[in-house]
């Protein structure tokens, strides 16, 4: 049969307003991501079409569109193909970068070295960074903690997963090569080709810095005969299935991959927390509460005494349902995808939107209010900051712990208030990020014991 004749069998899929000529809906989309696929749900509802600047893209909204998509295998809707962009952030023969087999073996590596025994030793190496942070506060002041978090975020996750070494030789030089490399990601949806070769110029250069940079660290562990408890040291023992090793420049691919894809979703998750602390101070002081008789029977900050702080855990999910940090998680589509009375050719992407999906009112009762006591919805298909299905976040358990570490150090000592009016705290999406907006000045004051 043709593909026009069975195509007529299949139901059309509604096409969002408002294309330009030539154009599409990329300006539209660029602007504010997370915006323009929620006023396209509104007008399309679960099932629509847009132009990406040429690139045809099927949003799909609701646990079952999302169930599906994440079920399906590579071979039909693939993340390489959608995600080609990364590559060069990452190195080639790794991730999207590598043939597909070895990157399924290269994400359990990284599964490896987030397994929850390992998780123990991370929690009191992040108070550590948060104390060493707040040292220098004095009794009251104020600060941009979107920016703030970024540091620390960096320092953290280079402490936890590459060791103390990393942590305290390289972290300036690190984070300036990340900034570039985050830059390359932002960019790659950009309408001006002229800076986006001068971002890309500096990708690259960063890119090859910091491959050198981690190279050295492994010749350095190699020569002197050492081996360490932390993730770099999982990629250099890690074996293929063939029994073949990752070459140094694999490693350092890894390296690089991982930290990029943890560093500004848990930033900005903890950025969006402190806001929503100062904004709901009734919540605040219940998350307050929380922490302070957590320490009437614990010194320290361990995994097992995160436990001990729920109230804290559900205003973190409520955040990440409110603000997912990621908002286009996308797929090409590389053989006709059927999804209830419609058909997507192979050649179209399909996406989806956390941000839209979490404010579906059947899942998420009243979406616009702030609720941390909010119940879980039924269906894991509903909830979905961190994706789903084999894709899934490999860093979830690690964000979490990282976001909860820091609230119980700070909380324990200071309390926060926004410095400007409530609405002033919007969420912008300049980049793959979605945000809180720029500058996010707090106030911060020593609590009285
Ligand atoms: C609040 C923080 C985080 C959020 C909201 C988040 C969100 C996500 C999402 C939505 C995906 C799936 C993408 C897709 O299906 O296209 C993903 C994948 C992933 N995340 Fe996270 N993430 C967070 C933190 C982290 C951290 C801390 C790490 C590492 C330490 C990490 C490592 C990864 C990796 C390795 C993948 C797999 C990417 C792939 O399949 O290529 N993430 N994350």
């Amino acid at each position: 049969m043709s593909q026009s004749s069975d195509a007529s069998r299949y139901r059309p899929i509604p096409f969002v307003s408002g294309a330009v000529p030539g154009r599409g809906h990329f300006e539209e989309f660029c602007a504010h991501p997370a915006f323009f696929l929620q006023r396209a749900f509104r007008e399309c509802g679960e099932v629509c079409e847009f132009d990406q600047g040429g690139m045809r893209t099927v949003l799909m909204v609701g646990p079952e569109a999302h169930e599906a998509v994440f079920r399906a295998p590579d071979e039909q809707l693939s993340a390489p193909a959608a995600y080609q962009y990364m590559v060069p952030i990452f190195g080639p023969g790794v991730q999207y970068g590598a043939p597909i087999e070895i990157e399924r073996q290269q994400l359990k590596m990284h599964a490896k070295g987030l397994r929850a025994e390992r998780l123990t030793y991370y929690a009191p190496i992040v108070a550590r960074e948060v104390e060493d942070w707040i040292s220098g506060w004095g009794d009251e002041g104020e600060m941009d903690f979107y920016e703030a978090f970024a540091d620390l975020t960096i320092k953290t996750s280079t402490h936890c997963l590459l060791g103390a070494e990393f942590r305290y030789s390289l972290t300036d030089e690190f984070a300036r090569h990340y900034h570039d490399l985050g830059e390359a990601a932002d960019a790659a949806g950009t309408v001006d080709h002229t800076r986006q070769k001068a971002v890309y110029d500096r990708r690259d250069r960063a890119r090859k810095a910091l491959g050198e940079l981690i190279i050295e660290r492994i010749h350095r562990r190699r020569n002197a005969g050492e081996t360490h408890d932390d993730l770099l040291q999982v990629y250099m023992d890690a074996t293929l299935l063939d029994g073949s090793h990752l070459s140094d420049e694999q490693v350092a691919g890894m390296v690089v991959w991982f930290m990029f894809a943890g560093h500004h979703t848990s930033a900005n998750t903890a950025a969006w927390t402190l806001v929503e602390l100062a904004r709901y101070p009734d919540f605040g002081r219940e998350v307050t509460a929380e922490v302070d008789q957590l320490f009437a029977t614990e010194t320290e900050l361990s995994f097992r005494a995160l436990r001990k702080l729920p109230l804290m855990e559900g205003f973190i999910r409520e955040i990440l349902r409110a603000h997912p940090p990621l908002n286009a998680l996308c797929r090409r589509v590389m053989q006709d995808f059927h999804y209830k009375d419609y058909c997507i050719e192979a050649g179209k992407n399909v996406m989806l939107s956390p941000y839209v999906a979490h404010r579906l009112p059947q899942y998420f009762p009243d979406p616009e209010r702030f609720d941390p006591h909010r119940p879980e919805p039924e269906n894991v298909f509903a909830y979905i900051p961190f994706g789903g299905g084999q894709r899934k976040c490999v860093g979830n358990a690690f964000a979490l712990l990282q976001v909860k570490t820091i609230f119980g150090t700070l909380l324990k000592e200071f309390e926060f208030e926004l410095a400007g009016p409530p609405g002033e705290y919007r969420e912008i999406m300049p980049s793959l990020i979605l945000r809180p907006s720029d500058p996010c000045v707090l106030r911060y004051r020593r609590r009285k014991h």
